[in-house]
């Protein structure tokens, strides 16, 4: 389902020389069909640059991806990106239009499989996500007056109207409440994507992921079960993450 081979990206520090701005270093891992893997790191340990980088968001420098049998290149884009849906780690990156309600309708729209038809069922689709994500009342509020949480569940609701095989995650549950969380919780532990979730969330981690990926430094640095990651206090202590178990 997705295939990442020795990725290694970087960011043009112009005045660090060649190499000094790599971000990730020789990345590898598979992800089976309906696997949710938890990923986890330090501030700074390069999830969202992993993010980014397996949609071509960033160029890649190094290294292969492939996402449900596509490679990721140039002409490629359309096609990955259609299988893979990215809720940015800052909702203020995927809301632009007016009101919630045009955010969430302008994927299919655009570029989903609704263009085809006029969107006819599309609305339905759209009231019914919004409501299940308990936000249906925001519906024709101006997206970028919203409030963290609820600008968070817009955003979440802008991707999964395009139903992607593949959903990348980038700290979903960062400023929900707790009624919020739950929502989201429940949600996606129902929807049988593959899914890569960045988080520091370790009770979500518990609760939806059977996988988890340490990333130190830009580096893979543990790849296994979920429960025998998080209990695993010297590797995590080695990867900035001690904390986890103490918030
Ligand atoms: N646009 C950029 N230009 C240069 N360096 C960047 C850029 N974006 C991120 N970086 C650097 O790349 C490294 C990885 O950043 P990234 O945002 O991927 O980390 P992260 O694991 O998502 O962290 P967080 O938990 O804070 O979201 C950091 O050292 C960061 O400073
Ligand atoms: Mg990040």
């Amino acid at each position: 389902m997705l295939r990442v081979r020795n990725l290694s990206v970087e960011y043009p520090h112009t005045q660090l020389g060649p190499h000094l701005g790599r971000v990730l270093k020789d990345v590898s891992f598979d992800a089976k069909a309906g696997e949710r893997i938890a990923l986890l790191g330090a501030n700074g340990a390069g999830k969202s640059t992993l993010f980014l980088s397996l949609l071509g968001i960033l160029p890649i420098h190094g290294g292969s991806v492939e996402i449900c049998g596509v490679k990721l290149e140039k002409s490629a884009l359309a096609e990955v990106r259609a299988r893979a849906g990215l809720v940015f780690q800052n909702p203020d990156d995927q809301l632009f239009m007016s009101t919630v309600w045009e955010d969430v309708l302008f994927g299919p729209l655009n570029y989903g499989r609704d263009k085809a038809d006029g969107g006819t069922g599309l609305e339905d689709k759209a009231g019914l996500l919004l409501r299940s994500l308990g936000i249906g009342h925001l519906k024709d509020r101006m997206s970028h007056k919203l409030s963290g949480g609820e600008k968070r569940l817009a955003a979440l609701a802008a991707i999964l109207i395009m139903e992607p095989q593949v959903l990348l995650l980038d700290e979903p549950t960062a400023f929900l409440d707790p009624r919020g969380r739950r929502a989201l919780t429940k949600i996606l532990a129902a929807l049988p994507q593959t899914m890569l979730i960045a988080t520091h969330d370790t009770a979500f981690v518990e609760t939806l992921s059977s996988r988890a990926i340490v990333l130190n430094q830009g580096s893979i640095r543990a790849d296994g079960p979920a429960d025998s990651v998080l209990r695993n206090e010297k590797l995590l202590e080695e990867c900035g993450l001690a904390a986890l178990e103490h918030i």
